[in-house]
């Protein structure tokens, strides 16, 4: 005899399913192409231009993208993260960042949702781990 899937089992799959479509409908809204585009010409130009390498993605994973993300510590507290992401620095930088002068009126959550994208695409385990940008 075929056993019936339990009412606790049907409901548990469902809400499985629910959450990997709002996760999809999540990770489509950001744009992890724009998100690598401003992480290569504005992030890594600076690394490379001052720390002489660059930061790679996949030098960290998923979770550690996350966290660090999270933490809006950058350069072990000196600054934020947010503050490279703000519509300042873009201003402060456009007229010789291209990508900062092509996102200039984005607004900063949309931009750092897109890197946040791109970094968990090509962190060390992610679908696509991204070397050198
Ligand atoms: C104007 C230059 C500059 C820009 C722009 C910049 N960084 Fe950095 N970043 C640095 C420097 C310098 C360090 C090393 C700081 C240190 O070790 O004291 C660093 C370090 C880091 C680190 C290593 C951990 C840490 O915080 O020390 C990460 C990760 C990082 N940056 C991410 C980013 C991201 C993401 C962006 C873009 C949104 C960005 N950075 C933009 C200069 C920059």
């Amino acid at each position: 005899m075929i056993k019936k899937p339990s009412p606790a089992y049907a409901l548990s799959l469902c809400l499985l399913g629910c959450g990997l479509v709002a996760s999809a409908a999540h990770a489509a809204d950001s744009d992890w192409k724009r998100g690598r585009i401003y992480y290569r010409q504005v992030c890594t130009a600076c690394h490379t231009a001052e720390l002489k390498k660059p930061i790679a993605p996949n030098d960290r994973t998923q979770a550690e993208w996350a966290a660090y993300l999270k933490a809006d510590k950058h350069g072990k507290g000196k600054d934020t993260v947010k503050h490279y992401f703000s519509s300042q620095y873009r201003d402060s930088i456009k007229a010789k960042n291209a990508a900062a002068a092509k996102y200039a009126n984005l607004p900063e959550k949309d931009l750092i949702e897109d890197v946040r994208a791109f970094l968990h695409k090509s962190a060390k385990d992610g679908d696509s781990p991204a070397g050198c940008s």
